[in-house]
């Protein structure tokens, strides 16, 4: 892969958006590769949790690469939107915890990229923003749908309609991102948080992530069945059986992953 780097180190797995010339942005090779790379990641048993960042100073993502969009003709454009959405699908449905480590502009498509993550840790350089109007076009890869789960409606109409930047302190007062930090504590902090996750029962983890992911686009009643569904199912396992027992005999549970 030349434009996605991934490095793996104890259990977690770093996977650097690589064309820091275009600012990282997102053309068809970035697509092919960041498809083949969260396949690699979700399968190998050995990845317990990933952090997703760009590469260089200044940018997360830039968005879709202009220079390709400029080429294209509205069927082109309709399936090169669809391909994206199906890939940062991907990345919502890894079931390993996917934290997206945004460094700097995080803009169009690439903040369509963090969003399709489950969580956001952010720079104070980092800059947000959903600015496709500006180019006569709407965002393509899910950001209409999802920034409004995210933030809520009313603020994401506007951000949509305006094309907006806003700053990494606005992105965390409207609920965007999780956390904002000094630039040079970014990856520190994302990786304190997968080590936190990487202590906890993964099947436990796994399937807290299907009850969030999934309920959130059921009804509530549907959405507690299912939750009721994954616990049962757990307490069959026998890392459940561990976690319990280990807090009755007061000592640190020793998950096994089944
Ligand atoms: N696509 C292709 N190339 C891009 C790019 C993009 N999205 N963003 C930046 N670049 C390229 C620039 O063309 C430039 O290349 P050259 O040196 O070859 O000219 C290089 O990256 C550096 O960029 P700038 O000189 O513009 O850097 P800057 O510091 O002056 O500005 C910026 C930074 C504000 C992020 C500016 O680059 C910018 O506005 N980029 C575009 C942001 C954008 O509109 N994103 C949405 C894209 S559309 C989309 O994403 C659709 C979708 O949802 C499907």
């Amino acid at each position: 892969m030349e434009t996605i780097l991934l490095e793996k180190k104890d259990r977690l797995a770093l996977v650097t958006i690589n064309r820091p010339k275009a600012l990282n942005a997102l053309n068809d090779q970035v697509f092919s590769e960041l498809e083949s790379c969260f396949r690699e990641v979700a399968a190998d048993e050995e990845v317990a949790a990933v952090v997703v960042t760009g590469s260089g100073e200044k940018a997360f993502v830039a968005g879709a690469d202009i220079k390709e969009l400029a080429t294209l003709e509205p069927l082109a454009a309709r399936r090169l939107a669809e391909r994206g959405q199906r890939v940062f699908n991907l990345i919502e449905n890894c079931p390993k915890p996917v934290i997206a480590a945004v460094n700097g502009f995080a803009l169009g498509g690439g903040c369509e990229l963090a969003m399709a993550c489950h969580m956001r840790v952010a720079s104070e350089k980092a800059r947000f923003g959903l600015p496709e109007v500006g180019l006569g076009l709407i965002p393509g890869y899910a950001g209409t749908q999802r920034l409004p789960r995210l933030v809520g409606k009313g603020i994401a109409m506007e951000l949509v309609l305006t094309g907006e930047m806003i700053s990494a302190a606005r992105a965390h007062e409207i609920g965007l991102v999780n956390h904002v930090v000094a630039p040079e504590a970014l990856h520190e902090k994302a990786h304190a948080i997968a080590a936190a996750i990487q202590s906890k029962g993964p099947l436990a983890v796994r399937h807290a992530m299907e009850a969030v992911n999934r309920g959130f686009e059921m009804s509530r009643e549907d959405g507690e069945r299912f939750e009721a569904a994954l616990f049962g199912l757990l307490a069959g396992t026998e890392d459940t059986k561990e976690g319990l027992a280990a807090f009755i005999e007061k000592r640190k549970p020793e998950f096994k992953g089944r």
